[in-house]
């Protein structure tokens, strides 16, 4: 794929299902790419290289197998790779992804140039997490196609900013494409994003809640009976602030009456009764709009029925101008 333009224009939807640790595998990625949508998933949810390559190659096999079906846009995908110099796999896992030519790959933590240089190099793209401006230059200097605009809200690791003020800041620095995060449900909610200024989006929590996910039960339950003030931000389980399921830590024994008494940064006690982090899970304030659990085909038809719906709406909001 030589540009964003031309991957956008290939999809049928512009919404990325996000990577997500231990949620996103290649089942659901498949069943994305199969809506004309982006799938992805963090190369280090597999145990190991070995892992890798056989979802890699499980990805160009069900993608060979969806385009000779020709049911409309098959969708492009993505590989995350935290491209931080603690990550002891990078190598590894950036080797596997050049040797499959992965269209697009997802870098957060870091902007090495020498990472992008490399996906370019077979003609991929990068889209890389930022979280502010300062983020966004570093981003543009080290040559990423895209920026993933991580904002308040958002599920996992999360940002502070408020889209609209993130968004703008960034439209100003460039017009690389922009991939708006943080608590996007709806097809509305991508039209409203693009008339913000964005050109895809960033779907992780809802995508939670599909059959082809690899959340628990009680996880997908829990985002349904959630609403957004159910989402706490604290670093308390791994060190860095995240978006977490308020029930999720209640029940695992975190006081937060405690935790709110400190700020989100101070929380250094990460490692502190470790076991007990297995069922904390991460959402982001988009949960509220989560109400059911659907597969990943009826969750894009509806996306595309909902976003069809809107812009059909546009015509009812009046002002004088
Ligand atoms: C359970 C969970 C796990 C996540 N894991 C990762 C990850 O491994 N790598 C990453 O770049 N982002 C990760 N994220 C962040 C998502 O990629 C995305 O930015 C976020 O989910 C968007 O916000 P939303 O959940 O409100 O849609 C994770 C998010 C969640 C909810």
């Amino acid at each position: 794929m030589s540009n964003v333009k031309e991957l956008i224009a290939s999809m049928s939807l512009p919404v990325i299902a996000a990577p997500m640790f231990t949620v996103s595998n290649p089942e659901m990625a498949l069943a994305t790419c199969a809506q004309g949508m982006m799938g992805t998933f963090p190369a280090h949810t597999t145990r190991n290289v070995e892992m890798l390559e056989d979802w890699l190659t499980t990805m160009a096999d069900g993608l060979g197998r969806l385009k000779a079906e020709n049911n409309g846009p098959v969708g492009p995908y993505g590989v995350n790779l935290v491209v931080h110099g603690t990550n002891l796999r990078l190598a590894g896992d950036l080797e596997l992804c050049i040797k499959h030519k992965v269209p697009v790959i997802l870098t957060s933590k870091g902007a090495p140039g020498a990472v992008f240089d490399a996906v370019h190099a077979y003609g991929g793209l990068v889209f890389h997490d930022i979280a502010s401006a300062r983020h966004a230059e570093k981003a543009l200097d080290a040559g990423a196609d895209g920026l993933i605009a991580v904002c308040g809200g958002a599920g996992g690791h999360c940002g502070t900013i408020n889209p609209f003020a993130l968004v703008n800041e960034v439209r100003q620095m460039t017009d690389k494409a922009i991939i708006l995060a943080g608590a996007i449900t709806t097809g509305r909610d991508v039209l409203t994003a693009q008339v913000m200024g964005a050109d895809l989006v960033y779907m992780g929590t809802r995508f939670i809640n599909t059959e082809e996910s690899g959340a628990k039960d009680g996880y997908r339950q829990m985002i349904m009976e959630a609403n957004a003030t159910d989402i706490f931000f604290t670093a308390v389980m791994d060190g860095a602030p995240a978006n977490l399921l308020a029930p999720s830590l209640i029940r695992a024994g975190v006081d937060l009456d405690g935790l709110k008494r400190q700020t989100p940064g101070a929380i250094v006690a990460a490692d502190e009764g470790r076991k007990h982090w297995k069922d904390v899970w991460s959402a982001g304030h988009g949960v509220g709009s989560i109400n059911d659990v659907l597969s990943v085909a009826a969750l894009g038809d509806r996306l595309k029925a909902e976003y069809k719906a809107a812009k059909g709406d546009l015509g009812r909001f009046q002002a004088i101008v």
